[in-house]
């Protein structure tokens, strides 16, 4: 029987190439509103000053979702019932992972989903050793489409989908849409997925989480440009553009800019992008969902919410989808 080191090695690592984020930019450069993936964010850095983010004390969703999840775990693997195969939408390193699957019943798999193959190693690295008796299926892909799941060897009564950090809220309507219609087909017809949300409040306080005194989440975004000077050659000036975070109240959602703070030119392959002063590249949106606007987009999705655990002050949401 071949181990679970030798089926990682098999699996194809996606990390995009330079190519593929050189185009990317372009593209995201030569519109008339400028805008850049947020999914960049996440180098080794970027990753490291995210993590640093989690605990500052303005950034609530992290802590309020671990310790919302820690309170209703019990209630959570009574409503799941036993003899789930879990399918993580990126690799569940975290804590949030480790206490999710160790309050299950009888689990009989763990599938995190990932584009890196490193971040699939370490995080089967962390979660296998106090889980022998679980099958560990890592798949290297985009969860973003529909994903083919390996089957465990033993019949599982049902498959979960574990969508934990609010990570949706970064996705743009359309593509949340489209996210959503992926998680539906990779849940199955008697599938479930679990889903952390952060919900509408004060926008003070939410304004506040994405502007952190410490100037942490400015660096984050920031680093968004060191990247690319790095992997693609662009020659953004650092102190030439600021962090800005916005609460939209209309679309209800964060809208992070980098914002240029004189005319310039940045140049790359050869071509050159004018700002003018005030000029804004979009990098990131942070959803925050209603009740009624959250049950109205998974329904669009086939998906309904079968149940709902809420964290109240901050507001913050875990959802239970089934599909419609
Ligand atoms: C955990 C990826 C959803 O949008 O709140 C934190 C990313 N950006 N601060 C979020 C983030 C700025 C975070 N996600």
């Amino acid at each position: 029987m071949s181990t679970v080191q030798d089926a990682l090695q098999a699996l194809t690592d996606l990390t995009p190439s330079r190519e593929q984020i050189l185009a990317d930019t372009l593209a995201g450069l030569s519109r008339t509103a400028r805008q850049l993936p947020s999914k960049y964010f996440y180098d080794a850095r970027g990753s490291r000053l995210f993590e640093q983010i989690t605990h500052t004390p303005e950034y609530y969703p992290t802590r309020t979702e671990l310790a919302l999840l820690n309170r209703v775990l019990p209630d959570i693997a009574r409503v799941m019932g036993p003899r789930l195969h879990v399918v993580e939408l990126g690799s569940g390193s975290g804590r949030k992972t480790a206490l999710l699957l160790a309050a299950l019943q009888d689990l009989v798999a763990y599938t995190p989903i990932e584009i890196s193959r490193a971040a699939l190693l370490s995080s089967i690295d962390h979660l296998a050793p106090a889980l022998p008796d679980v099958e560990m299926l890592p798949v290297c892909a985009d969860f973003t489409r529909p994903v083919d799941v390996p089957a465990p060897e033993r019949e599982p009564a049902r498959r979960l989908l574990f969508f934990p950090g609010s990570t949706l809220g970064n996705f743009a309507s359309e593509d949340a849409l489209a996210l959503l219609r992926a998680m539906r087909q990779t849940m199955g017809d008697h599938g479930l997925a679990l889903i952390g949300i952060d919900l509408h409040k004060d926008p003070a306080l939410i304004e506040a989480a994405y502007n952190d005194a410490e100037g942490i989440t400015a660096a984050f975004t920031l680093n968004l440009l060191v990247r690319l000077n790095r992997e693609v050659g662009s020659d953004f000036d650092l102190d030439g553009f600021r962090h800005r975070a916005r609460y939209s109240t209309e679309r209800l959602r964060i809208e992070t800019d980098l914002v240029s703070q004189r005319a310039q030119d940045v140049h790359l392959d050869g071509r050159t992008f004018h700002f003018e002063a005030g000029e804004a590249i979009r990098v990131e949106y942070s959803h925050k969902y209603t009740d009624d606007g959250f049950d109205a987009l998974v329904r669009q999705a086939g998906l309904q919410v079968a149940q709902r655990w809420d964290a109240d002050s901050p507001a913050y949401g875990l959802r239970l989808l089934r599909t419609l």
